[in-house]
């Protein structure tokens, strides 16, 4: 059978060929800017797609997940929540890696000539290849061989694209946390077992030197940095942006807070854990939105209505969906409350500016509520209206940089301004071109002192 996935490619390939042939201005738009995708061989990225169907399916085995190779649908964003709606979709975050490459693909500036280009992007499936290891028990002491066969390919099919500036120019998409894929290769004699859901992809030496783009990145995130995780509004043209983001300025909010997240009280004393002990006290001032075991996963309804409802959105450091509620609740202008300095500041640099943080979000240190006694509803209660009106905008200005607009979408929107998968090119290049000139300079110790790449110029 032929690959469905490839065959919906297929035009978009060729186009994008045309393109970069029409495209040597005087003025050259492109300068700086050419990527080369690397052609892979499909076991790489398109066949990964098929775990969808067999041993390893994507969906989570929750009742509101959809089939699981339904989540391949619109390029990986997946089905739309409803037949009429036209921005909202049961994205499946792991599916980034296709959707992303889709997104190059339609980009200006490709380079088919990989002497040509300043960065080159590896459409590798990098999330979809490590399921095996992650779901088949009998695989878990293999994981640290996941990339070893894209390795081993890169350093023998042409190798002078990789070898030019030593894999400094190289970038890739991973939809998961550095941290699941940043364990240490060799298990010493008597240690641990590898900790499951883990592989070793980052710390293989033969990617040292790539950008890795991950939805959460570690704390002193050398090869990797941190973007959006794909909500579920992806508007193909401005007019829909702009309906939505009026819709949520507009909306009545009469509940103080929200928490989307995990409901079940973890056993030691924790953020989270004040959390529901105060919401349950405050069922007046508090919602909270059941979230455990996937149920929002596909279900963008169920807290997005409350989250336009809600004032501020709770924002605890911890599992997935709880940092994906980040994204969802700038979308709602429900503006969010951080506990933990690292838990968004430090991570999503390119989108968010860490200097505008103060100006779209609110800052409580944890310890001060779990040990100190705050309570987080009086906390909020005392930031004046006209304060949380100013928040609540500026959040809605951030919403169109986090947010992954729809493939194909109309020329008005793309102008209007950068998405997150813009900005994270923008900023992948921003980091090649420092490294490439120090390479160029030859002082390669350079690269490693080159401090915040999430300044825009
Ligand atoms: C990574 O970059 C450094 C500095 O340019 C280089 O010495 C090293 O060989 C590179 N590593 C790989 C695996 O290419
Ligand atoms: C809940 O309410 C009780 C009774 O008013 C109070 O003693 C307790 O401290 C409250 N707990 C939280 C977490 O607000």
């Amino acid at each position: 059978m032929p690959n469905p996935v490839l065959l919906l490619l297929l035009p978009v390939l060729l186009h994008a060929v045309a393109a970069v042939s029409s495209e040597d201005s005087a003025e050259d738009p492109c300068a700086g800017r050419r990527i080369h995708i690397r052609a892979l061989p499909p076991r790489f990225n398109t066949h990964l797609l098929r775990h969808c169907d067999a041993a390893f399916p994507l969906a989570d085995p929750s009742a509101s997940a959809p089939p699981s190779c339904a989540s391949l649908a619109n390029h990986g964003l997946g089905p739309r929540t409803h037949p009429r709606s036209r921005s909202w979709y049961r994205t499946d975050a792991r599916l980034l890696e296709p959707f992303f490459h889709r997104r190059i693909l339609e980009r200006r500036c490709l380079a088919a000539d990989p002497a040509l280009a300043d960065a080159v992007f590896v459409p590798y499936y990098a999330s979809l290849d490590a399921l095996p290891y992650l779901l088949d028990p009998a695989l878990l002491d293999s994981s640290a061989s996941h990339g070893a066969s894209l390795a081993e390919f890169l350093a023998h099919d042409r190798p002078q694209i990789l070898s030019r500036r030593h894999g400094h120019d190289h970038f890739l998409v991973l939809a998961g946390s550095a941290w699941d894929h940043s364990q240490p290769p060799e298990l010493e004699k008597g240690q641990q077992p590898r900790m499951w859901g883990s592989t070793s992809l980052i710390r293989r030496p033969e990617f040292e030197n790539f950008t890795v783009l991950a939805l959460e990145s570690r704390t002193w995130p050398w090869q990797e940095h941190a973007i959006p995780h794909p909500t579920s509004f992806h508007p193909s043209s401005l007019r829909r942006l702009q309906a939505w983001l009026d819709r949520a300025r507009r909306s009545r909010r009469p509940v103080l807070m929200l928490f989307a997240g995990g409901v079940s009280r973890p056993s030691r004393p924790n953020i989270r854990g004040s959390i529901l002990a105060e919401c349950a006290n405050r069922t007046d001032a508090c919602v909270v939105v059941d979230c455990s075991a996937g149920k929002c996963a596909h279900d963008p309804v169920r807290y997005t209505r409350p989250m336009l409802r809600s004032r501020f959105c709770l924002e605890p450091p911890g599992d997935t969906p709880t940092r994906r509620s980040t994204f969802d609740a700038i979308l709602a202008g429900c503006v969010p409350v951080f506990f933990e300095d690292a838990a968004a500041r430090r991570q999503y640099g390119w989108h968010l500016p860490p200097a505008r943080y103060d100006e779209f979000s609110v800052y409580i240190q944890k310890e001060t509520v779990v040990l100190g006694g705050v309570r987080i509803a009086e906390t909020l209660a005392a930031v004046p209206e006209a304060e949380v009106r100013r928040m609540r905008e500026r959040a809605l200005e951030m919403a169109p940089r986090v947010m992954y607009r729809r493939h194909g979408s109309t020329a008005e929107l793309r102008r209007a301004g950068m998405d997150a998968v813009d900005l994270a090119v923008e900023g992948t290049l921003r980091r090649i071109r420092g490294r490439t000139r120090a390479l160029e300079d030859g002082q390669p110790e350079r690269i490693y002192a080159l401090e915040d790449d999430s300044i825009e110029p």
